[in-house]
């Protein structure tokens, strides 16, 4: 298990940064977060005392936006179109091909921690839906085939 006191430095940087900032919650959390990677347990302590909050508040606000991650993110970022475009064009279908495929649930990662599934609303290729952005290279017309090759492409290789 990794030390989490190693993070207390970056955690305590940015709550002296921002403690007496109205609203700083959220700002406090993409900052530990893009300094971080997520969002660790020692954070919650931490910011609850800093900013005046209970750890439920603070956990709260994490789980109700899903940008926030509370563990390390996984090596591949799998994010599928489910908007009407791609749905109608089969994006339901992929979206559970992928989570049967790696035992998952939207928003979860595969045990091996290599893929994590991101629903999204559009990527700008409705055009060419169905969609999806893996690893930031969006994929359209994907077929089931070329989304089974793709996620076996992160399994196999050490990227994708
Ligand atoms: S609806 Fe899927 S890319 Fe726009």
């Amino acid at each position: 298990m990794p030390d989490e006191t190693l993070h207390l430095p970056l955690i305590q940087g940015v709550l002296h940064a921002h403690k007496d900032t109205p609203g700083a919650l959220l700002p406090v959390l993409h900052a530990i977060q893009d300094g971080i990677g997520h969002i660790p347990d020692i954070a919650i302590g931490e910011i609850a005392h800093a900013l005046n909050l209970t750890q439920a508040e603070v956990l709260g606000v994490i789980s109700f936006y899903h940008d926030f991650r509370r563990v390390a993110p996984a090596r591949h970022i799998l994010r599928l179109c489910l908007a009407e475009s791609c749905q109608s064009r089969g994006a339901k279908a992929l979206a559970a091909q992928v989570r049967e495929h790696l035992d998952l649930d939207d928003h979860g990662s595969s045990a091996d921690g290599q893929i994590s599934l991101r629903p999204v609303y559009c990527l700008g290729a409705c055009a060419c839906s169905p969609a999806l952005e893996l690893d930031g290279q969006v994929h359209a017309r994907v077929t089931p085939q070329r989304l089974h090759e793709l996620v076996e492409g992160c399994l196999e290789k050490e990227s994708c």
